[in-house]
C-alpha cells in the first residue's frame, strides 16, 4: 500500500463563527481517486476550501497533513507550491489577462522556475488537444465570456498543466452537456493514467466517474462522515438517493433530526 499523501484527523471547521465540520477524517494514499457525495449544503465544498486554505475557512480543533507534513496553518499560496489544487464550483473572470499569462505565471509561481514561452506554449497546446479547446482561447481574457463548460474545460487545463499530487474537483462536472462531460473525464483520466495523480472529486453525477477507477467513497451530512465504501456506493446512492445514510446519522446521534 502506498504512502498517506492527505490525511485530515478530528478536523472541526467554522466559517464566520458557524461549526460547518465536524471530527472529519479522511485519507487519501498516493495516486488514489476519491468520491465526496452528500446532500446539498453537507460541507463538501467547506472540507476543499478548507484543504486548501481558504481564508474564510477556520480549523478550530484537529489537523491536516500532507506527506506526513503538518500544514493546517500553511497559507493557500504554500499549499499550491507543495501539490494540492483545487479546482472551483464558479471559476473566476479576470477581464485584461489572458489565459495563456494567467497560466504561465501560475505555473511559474507552483514550480519557483522561470519558463520559456516556446517550452511553455508546447505545454499548453498539447493539454489544450486534450481538451479540444482551440489554440484561439489561450490569447483570450481568463473566462471571460466563456461557457460555464469552457470554463469547466480550463480548470481541467489547468490541472493537466499544474500536475499536482492532488487535485480537488468541486462539482466540475455539474451544467456540463453530455460531450463536454465526456472532455473533462478524459483530461482527468489523462491526469490520472499520465500523471498518476490523486483526486478528491465532489460530484452528485456518475457521468464524469464512468471512465474513472475510483478507490473509495465518502458520504458527508451535515458536516459528518457518515458512510465510507469503494467505487460501487456511488452508484448505489445514485439508485437509492441519501435518505438512508442520513436516517443512519440521525440513529447514531451523529447529526439533527
Ligand atoms: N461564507 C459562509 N458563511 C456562513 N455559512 C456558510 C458559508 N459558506 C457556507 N456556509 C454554510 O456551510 C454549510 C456547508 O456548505 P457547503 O460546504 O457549501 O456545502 P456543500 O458543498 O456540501 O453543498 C451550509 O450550511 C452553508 O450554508
Ligand atoms: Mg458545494
Amino acid at each position: 500500500m502506498s504512502a498517506s499523501l492527505l490525511k485530515t484527523e478530528q478536523l472541526n471547521v467554522s466559517v464566520e463563527g458557524k461549526h460547518i465540520l465536524y471530527d472529519v477524517d479522511m485519507t487519501i494514499r498516493e495516486g488514489e481517486t476519491h468520491v465526496l457525495m452528500g446532500p446539498n449544503g453537507a460541507g463538501k465544498s467547506t472540507l476543499g476550501y478548507t484543504l486548501m486554505g481558504g481564508p474564510r475557512y477556520h480549523v478550530d480543533s484537529g489537523r491536516i497533513l500532507l506527506e506526513g507534513r503538518d500544514i493546517t496553518e500553511s497559507p493557500a499560496d504554500q499549499r499550491a507550491r507543495d501539490g494540492l489544487f483545487l479546482s472551483f464550483q464558479e471559476p473566476l473572470e479576470v477581464p485584461g489577462l489572458s489565459l495563456q499569462d494567467f497560466l504561465r505565471s501560475a505555473l511559474e509561481q507552483r514550480t519557483g522556475k522561470r519558463l520559456r514561452f516556446t517550452d511553455f506554449y508546447k505545454k499548453l497546446k498539447a493539454a489544450m488537444e486534450v481538451l479540444h479547446l482551440d489554440p484561439s482561447y489561450s490569447v483570450r481574457d481568463l473566462n471571460v465570456g466563456f461557457s460555464g463548460g469552457e470554463k469547466k474545460k480550463i480548470e481541467i487545463l489547468q490541472l493537466l498543466l499544474f500536475q499536482p499530487k492532488l487535485a480537488i474537483l468541486d462539482e466540475t462536472d455539474s451544467g456540463l452537456d453530455v460531450d463536454a462531460v465526456r472532455l473533462v473525464s478524459d483530461g482527468v483520466r489523462a491526469y490520472q493514467k499520465d500523471h498518476k495523480g490523486a483526486l478528491l472529486i465532489i460530484t452528485h453525477s456518475t457521468r464524469i466517474l464512468e471512465s474513472l477507477h475510483v478507490d473509495q467513497t465518502h458520504v458527508m451530512v451535515e458536516g459528518h462522515m457518515v458512510a465510507d465504501g469503494d467505487g460501487s456506493m456511488v452508484d448505489e446512492i445514485n439508485e437509492n438517493g441519501y435518505e438512508s445514510y442520513v436516517e443512519r446519522a440521525i440513529r447514531e446521534g451523529a447529526v439533527r433530526s
